[in-house]
């Protein structure tokens, strides 16, 4: 790995007009995470801070930034007028600065930390300028190409709509993912014009600049062409979120995870599977979240993040979890929602029980904690905060609103009532009205 000092610029102030959306494309969300936060924290680790270019709606985007990132700074770009404007607006900031830049598309959310750094590997072995990451589509439509001369050395990216016939028949494609020899590429950003079709300054013109400038350029191609899909409109962006899931499904199969159908099942990154846990269809998982082993999720299960589930648990039919930890052996098998929970092990959670989380007058979210080896009756509510102790019961259809003791029934249940004959003698004095 490199010694040298590497940081980023993300690209993130282009309108994303393909969009039609009143929301800054790189704010669009792959399982409610942002198409930013994929590209950030690829190169978290790897660079010492990035610069985040921002300019259509740039208030929102710095605001989600100074929510949600640490280690950046934001740097204005108005008005948008191509991508080697945006990263040149960087240039005051990198003035004296002797190191390697990532160059990175805001807009493409499934870049992968490994391949940044032996992107940046590959561009020292090399002693390049410039190292433009590639790879080949079967379909390279709305991507620039990438030109090689008869020796396979790079000279040129050409965008689509300045390419002639031959140039479109390339199906080798720019990913928009650059590795930059600062001090030695940044004279070009200030000899840039914007004679093309779109009228813009053009990133991609630091390639011609430093082959003519006998400057070395390298193109580094990847097989895994899907970390470079670039997201410009809404069905890239669900293209984009099948392709995640399906690593990550792959991934978890691969590990020794069952599950039944690849189509309804849906599992985020940051979701953290044991072996011989059984997925069954329909099953929407986000956030961040661990499971353990031998448990049986769905179908039909929504898990919204921060939910920690050990082994042996049984997590049923339109059951919802979020903010919670279930210990293992714990049944909630059916039409339950369970949040800001301590849940122990060997609980039973009857059909229909809801944790009342949420005050809607002081706007607080509010704790439920419910010891091992509890049994929660049908169609239960427990207001929290509250807690139900050890060995205890609640009845079916009981409002739970105090603390229940270790080992004894709590029920709020109205005291049941028979009245013999009832309808029977109703229906009869019917009959003598009539
Ligand atoms: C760009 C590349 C193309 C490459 C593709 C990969 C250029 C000229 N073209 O095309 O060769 O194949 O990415 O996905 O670079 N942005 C700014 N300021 C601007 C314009 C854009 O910050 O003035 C940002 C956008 O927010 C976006 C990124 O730069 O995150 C790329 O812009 P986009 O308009 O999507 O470029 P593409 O047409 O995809
Ligand atoms: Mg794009």
């Amino acid at each position: 790995m490199t010694s040298k000092k590497t940081k980023a610029i993300i690209m993130a102030a282009g309108c994303g007009k393909r969009m039609k959306s009143n929301v800054p494309k790189v704010l669009h969300k792959i399982f409610d995470v942002e198409l930013l936060k994929y590209v950030y924290d690829a190169c978290f680790d790897i660079v010492d801070s990035s610069y985040i270019i921002v300019g259509h709606k740039a208030q929102v985007v710095e605001n989600y930034c100074k929510s949600s990132l640490i280690k950046y700074k934001c740097i204005l770009q108005y008005p948008q007028r191509g991508t080697g404007d945006a990263v040149k607006k960087v240039y005051n900031e990198l003035d004296n600065f002797n190191g390697n830049v990532l160059v990175l598309c805001g807009d493409t959310p499934l870049i992968e930390k490994n391949t940044l750094e032996s992107l940046i590997d590959y561009h020292n072995q090399n002693k390049s300028v410039c190292t433009v990451v590639t790879t080949e589509v079967i379909d390279p439509h709305g991507y620039g190409r990438i030109v090689r001369d008869k020796d396979n050395n790079l000279i040129e990216i050409v965008e689509e709509k300045d390419a002639n016939e031959y140039q479109r028949s390339i199906n080798e494609i720019n990913g928009g993912i650059y590795c930059l020899d600062w001090q030695k590429i940044k004279q070009s950003f200030n000899e840039l014009d914007c004679d093309n079709a779109q009228n813009e300054y053009y990133l991609t013109d630091i390639v011609l600049w430093a082959v003519k400038n006998n400057l070395k350029v390298s193109g580094y191609k990847i097989e895994d062409s899907v970390q470079l899909f670039g997201i410009n409109s809404k069905r890239d962006l669900m293209k984009a979120s099948t392709i995640l899931k399906n690593k990550v499904i792959d991934c978890l199969l691969e590990n020794g995870v069952t599950i039944y159908d690849r189509d309804t099942t849906w599992i985020s990154l940051q979701t953290s599977i044991e072996p011989d846990t059984i997925i069954l269809p329909n099953v929407y998982i986000s956030g961040k979240n661990k499971i353990g082993k031998n448990c049986k999720i769905g179908p039909f299960t929504h898990i919204r993040g921060n939910v920690n589930i050990e082994n042996n648990v049984k997590i049923g039919n339109f059951v919802e979890l979020k903010n919670a930890n279930v210990a293992s052996n714990t049944n909630i098998c059916h039409l339950s929602y369970i949040g800001d929970s301590e849940v122990g092990e060997n609980v039973n959670i009857g059909a229909g029980t809801i944790t009342a989380n949420f005050n809607s007058i002081t706007k607080e979210k509010n704790k439920t904690i419910i010891k091992n080896k509890v049994s929660i009756g049908s169609n239960s509510v427990l207001v929290a905060p509250v807690c139900v102790g050890e060995n205890a019961m609640v009845g079916a259809n009981s409002t739970v609103t105090k603390d229940v003791y270790n080992d004894s029934l709590y029920v709020t249940r109205s005291e049941e009532k028979i009245i013999k004959d009832y309808v029977k003698v109703k229906q009869k004095n019917m009959e003598g009205s009539c």
